[in-house]
């Protein structure tokens, strides 16, 4: 199982380009204009305008009748888990999903909800037949099936709509509601030239995080129909997600819809490119999707050729086995050239 490197300062220091994640960007200065100048209120008292102005968008642009502003994708993931859930409740979740493998355990933790993994294939999708199966009978041997939890992209994998919509009403069928981690819905997206809202039709609950691609520095935002929005609000509230003046924040996530969005495309060309450099080398099997590419070196040169790149001051991910390299806002075609040669040499 993959581990997070902390870095040292000194190995920050010496970054060229950060490609380990697309959570890496930091503001631009128009970004933190449009936070400095932005109108706040007291978000706990629901009165902040650019809270609500941010919330307004993202329930538009999703299609759904209301949306709430969270501090994470992870704290807006749990919430609308247990918005849809009881304790002993279960939900399906792909094995390799975010919800599942890399938030701590917080629907067992703090919700008594039990997650239930089905296998996902190379793309990460599920099938329908797995979910049919997987939902249980009503025998108080089980815990009651409630949820079913998706995400688009999956390590940078569009699950095409159709699927998604399968999905989903699979799920209604079965009694089930339907949530989409859609941290980077918006890759999936631009990627396959739809709206976002396309993706949602058979879907309840959806969490858009604005810290990955789009740019922003903080925040998530979970949409969905008014009541499941409104437990939401209360679970935000327990979890110790109810802000203040938060609008600066939000104000970020507005300037990032405004202006963010269209040139994920860049990325997703920065990769494409990246892969294809990187595909030329020797013993390198390369595999991309939208703005993430994964790179299996040969086991025994793994970790040399790891450390080869980062003592060039090319953050990437571990070798674990494959190593991830993420295009995002902060890194531009000069630093994927860099890459490359790093690789080549
Ligand atoms: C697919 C996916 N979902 C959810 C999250 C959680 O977001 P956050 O880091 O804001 O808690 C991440 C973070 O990387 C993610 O990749």
């Amino acid at each position: 199982m993959a581990g997070y490197e902390k870095m040292g300062q000194s190995e920050v220091e010496s970054v060229q380009a950060d490609f380990r994640s697309d959570t890496v960007t930091r503001a631009t200065p128009e970004m933190r204009e449009a936070m400095a100048e932005a109108a706040v209120g007291d978000d706990v008292f629901g009165d902040d305008p650019t809270v609500l102005r941010l919330q307004d968008l993202v329930a538009e642009l999703t299609g759904k009748e209301a949306a709430l502003f969270f501090a994470s994708g992870t704290q807006s993931n749990l919430a609308a888990v247990l918005s849809h859930c009881q304790r002993g409740d279960e939900f399906l979740i792909g094995s390799e999903y975010h919800v599942f493998v890399d938030e701590a355990g917080g629907t067992a933790v703090l919700g008594g909800v039990v997650p239930f993994p089905l296998e996902v294939d190379a793309n990460g999708s599920l099938t329908a037949e797995a979910v049919q199966e997987a939902v249980k009978p009503n025998d108080l041997h089980y815990p009651l099936t409630r949820l079913l939890s998706l995400e688009n992209t999956v390590s940078g994998a569009v699950q095409p709509q159709s699927l998604i919509d399968q999905l989903g009403r699979v799920a209604k069928e079965a009694g089930l509601r339907v949530h989409l981690d859609g941290a980077r819905l918006f890759n999936a997206a631009i990627s396959t030239n739809q709206l976002i809202a396309a993706f949602l039709d058979n879907v309840d609950t959806v969490s858009i995080c604005l810290s990955k691609g789009l740019g922003a520095p903080v925040g998530s935002v979970l949409a969905g129909d008014a009541e499941t929005i409104a437990r939401a609000l209360r679970l935000r509230k327990i979890l110790g997600g109810g802000m203040r003046q938060v609008g600066h924040l939000a104000a970020a996530g507005i300037y990032a819809l405004g202006h963010n969005v269209e040139r994920l495309a860049e990325d997703h060309a920065n990769a494409e490119r990246l892969a294809k450099g990187l595909g030329s080398v020797d013993q390198l099997e390369v595999r991309q999707a939208t703005n993430m590419v994964f790179v299996t070196a040969p086991a025994d040169d793994r970790q040399s050729l790891y450390e080869h790149v980062v003592s060039r001051g090319l953050l990437i991910g571990a070798p674990y086995p494959a190593m991830r390299i993420v295009c995002h806002l902060d890194v531009d075609s000069q630093a994927v050239d860099l890459l490359i040669e790093a690789d080549q040499t």
